[in-house]
């Protein structure tokens, strides 16, 4: 149990009693009782307190979330009458995540801080107080107007996940900042440069710190200093996923670890180096997009059942079936399967899923799977589903789209880019890194053309068979004659 804390006390401990604290640090070291912090995450508590504005680009997992709570406890604690707020695109990240650490904090500190802590919110006195808020896509209109209602001579906004933030709510926060002393705080992962936080981090009025988790101390002691945090091993992983070595070039953002220069893909410059990604203006799926649909909850009642192959071309390559339940997928990947073994696995998966189409990318060995399937078909007469030929390298065959797209997989991986928003995808690495990794360009006749089969396997080493079993997948639902159909655009 934490000791309490009267006044003296806090007095005693801080320097001060109800007045502003000068040391955030020390309260988050000797009342919170937080025995250890990155260089990093002392940087950036001293801006909140020295600076309006402070944006934070950083890694995944080197302790935002963390860092936001301790700078909201301590800064509402440490000012009388002032008013934390503390924003996440969800109400399931203002709850679980930083009101989480914050509940924490709070019921592990040395002393008792005092006040009356609920779900999302900390009353210290009747105008005092902290407070969780979603700025939730959709809901931008109504979350930005809660906004605007707080008021307080101290005030202090953390915006956690900065980079999904609807442009409504900044404008709610700029109004807030006009105030003397309000302080804003804005963390994120940088996903994407199409982003207000984006445009903010470059302003001077802004002090900006970047956060990478090369620099943690987990991973440059190679050992836990910090539970939970990033780790060496995650790190290395990526390195050997996402880098590849090569001759420093700052363009490039190369960087040095164990001796050797490696130069990053766009994936591991903003979920390790908390860098932005590099020429994402090709990209034909923002990766925070794919992130959005990787977290986004379960869907109902669309009437659809899909399955889609995609059959390996070489050894190393793998078979995939995709599954598309109410636009909820599901991939199985299969390694070094013959071709009537896939077969069998997909006429297993039908069996079990009962679906209305089944697509088999039929180009190359893809054909043999069909045969397989499509003669099991031909003698059974508890499945009904329509079995859908998919050559991916042909032209497209509805009218509207053979002017406008070079092959039929420019199509499907077109569709899919559209779909995004409404679809929900297994969170699988893989998928990420393939699906970031697809650009699209137009070619001298004006199709849509997207990156080939080879060109992606230059770069990342292997095909993009997750992806692929997913455009396709989701393709399904547009490419039928004989079911009711659900369209999207
Ligand atoms: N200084 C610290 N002291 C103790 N625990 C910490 C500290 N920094 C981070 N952690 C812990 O490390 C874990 C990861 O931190 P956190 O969730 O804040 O990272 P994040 O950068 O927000 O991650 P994500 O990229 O998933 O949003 C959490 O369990 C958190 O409690
Ligand atoms: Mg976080």
């Amino acid at each position: 149990m934490p000791k309490p804390l009267g006044k003296n006390e806090i007095f005693y401990y801080t320097g001060y009693a109800y007045k502003k604290l000068q040391d955030p640090i020390f309260f988050i070291r000797e009342i919170l009782g937080v025995e250890r912090l990155t260089r990093d995450q002392i940087k950036i508590i001293n801006s909140v307190w020295e600076n309006k504005f402070t944006g934070v680009k950083a890694g995944h997992s080197v302790g935002k979330t963390f860092l936001a709570s301790c700078i909201a406890l301590t800064y509402v604690v440490t000012h009388i009458d002032s008013v934390v707020i503390t924003t996440a695109p969800s109400m399931r990240q203002v709850r679980d995540l930083i009101w989480a650490e914050i509940h924490k904090l709070y019921y592990g500190a040395k002393y008792n801080i005092g006040g009356n802590l609920l779900q999302i919110r900390l009353e210290m006195g009747p105008k005092w107080y902290a407070e969780g808020v979603a700025t939730e896509v959709g809901k931008e209109e109504q979350s930005a107007v809660k906004l605007q209602g707080y008021h307080a001579p101290d005030i202090l906004i953390i915006i956690d996940e900065a980079v999904g933030v609807p442009q409504a709510i900044w404008e709610a926060i700029d109004g807030i900042a006009n105030s003397e002393n309000a302080r804003i705080l804005a963390i994120g992962n940088p996903a994407t440069i199409h982003c207000q936080f984006y445009k903010n981090l470059l302003s001077p009025e802004w002090k900006s710190y970047t956060v990478s988790a090369l620099n943690h101390p987990n991973v440059k002691q190679k050992r836990t200093v910090i539970p939970g945090a990033v780790s060496y091993e995650w790190v290395k992983d990526k390195i050997r996923k996402w880098c590849w070595e090569d001759k420093p070039n700052p363009k490039y953002k190369t960087f040095e670890f164990e001796g050797k220069n490696y130069r990053p893909n766009n994936l591991f410059l903003w979920k390790v180096m908390g860098e932005f990604p590099l020429d994402d203006v090709d990209r034909l799926i923002s990766v925070e997009k794919i992130e959005q649909a990787m977290n986004r909850e379960k869907l109902y009642n669309l009437n659809i059942c899909d399955i889609a192959v995609d059959v390996a071309r070489y050894g190393g390559d793998s078979s995939v079936i995709a599954v598309n339940i109410n636009n909820n997928f599901e991939l199985f990947t299969y390694y070094g399967l013959d071709l009537a073994s896939l077969a069998n696995e997909v006429i297993e998966k039908i069996k079990l899923y009962k679906p209305k189409r089944v697509g088999i990318d039929a180009d190359g060995l893809g054909a043999g799977v069909f045969d397989i399937v499509n003669e099991w078909r031909d003698n059974t007469e508890s499945y009904d589903f329509v079995l859908i030929e998919l050559h991916s390298s042909a032209p497209p065959q509805d009218d509207d789209s053979t002017e406008k797209f070079y092959n039929l997989r420019a199509r499907m991986y077109y569709q899919l880019s559209k779909d995004i928003d409404f679809i929900k995808l297994p969170y699988d690495e893989d998928l990420l890194e393939e699906l970031s990794i697809i650009s699209t360009k137009v070619d001298r006749m004006g199709k849509i053309i997207i990156s080939s089969k080879e060109e992606i396997r230059k770069k990342i080493g292997r095909s993009t068979d997750k992806a692929d079993a997913i455009a396709y997948c989701n393709w399904l639902k547009y490419d039928d004659r004989d079911v009711k159909l659900y369209f999207v655009d």
